[in-house]
């Protein structure tokens, strides 16, 4: 089972995997975390490139770094640990590609589709989506750490990162599924878990 983790910066999701993990260290349950990009010791490579604020890079080569860093994820991790039969979780996927390279970026959402289709990209079977007004969003994001190169852009950037996510979740409602994330983190975790329980229990 390949489940995603999504949202705008300072959405909340670092925590909540970071809890996830947690729980499932004490539990059986055969599973792998892991992120992108930077899931591979390429992708920690392409990561450092794309979050240095001083690297220029126009919108067309991003997505492609992107889209190298996640083929050699996908064909070095995922696959094999979706092979294994384990459960991975995914800090950030293919929804990201469309928030923030189509939505932010403004490139085309339709191309990204493509690409998508065309390197075979496993599509995942739950994306969880946190939710949370940019402003609130950007004030923790600034709170906790520098800026990276993603987090600097303008408040434009992000607002359409977020109404992209949310037209994602419209138009692949039974895989996407939006959790407010504007309320505390411990309720947050709870709740995702729960969700995330339930839908393990139907699979077996
Ligand atoms: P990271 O520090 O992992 O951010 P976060 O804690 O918000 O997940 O940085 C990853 C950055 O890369 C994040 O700002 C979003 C961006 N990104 C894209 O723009 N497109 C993508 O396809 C992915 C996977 C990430």
């Amino acid at each position: 089972m390949f489940i995603s983790f999504e949202g705008i910066e300072g959405s909340g999701k670092s925590s909540l995997i970071k809890n996830l993990k947690n729980y499932y260290k004490n539990h059986a349950l055969d599973v792998f975390f892991t992120k992108e990009p930077g899931g591979t010791e390429l992708g920690e490579k392409i990561r450092e490139i794309l979050l240095d604020p001083t690297s220029e890079i126009d919108p067309s080569s991003e997505l492609l770094l992107l889209m190298a860093d996640r083929v050699h994820h996908v064909k070095n991790k995922i696959n094999p640990n979706l092979n294994e039969n384990k459960i991975v979780f995914c800090d950030r996927y293919i929804d990201s590609t469309i928030a923030y390279q189509g939505g932010g970026r403004d490139l085309d959402d339709k191309d990204i589709e493509v690409m998508i289709k065309m390197l075979k990209l496993p599509i995942p079977d739950l994306t969880i989506l946190l939710d949370v007004p940019v402003e609130t969003g950007l004030k923790r994001a600034k709170e906790r750490s520098e800026l990276d190169r993603f987090e600097k852009e303008d408040i434009d950037f992000h607002k359409k990162i977020r109404q992209s996510y949310l037209n994602l979740q419209k138009k692949y409602p039974d895989r996407i599924i939006i959790f407010n994330a504007s309320i505390n983190e411990n309720d947050v975790f709870e709740e995702v878990l729960n969700y995330i329980k339930s839908k393990i229990d139907d699979r077996d």
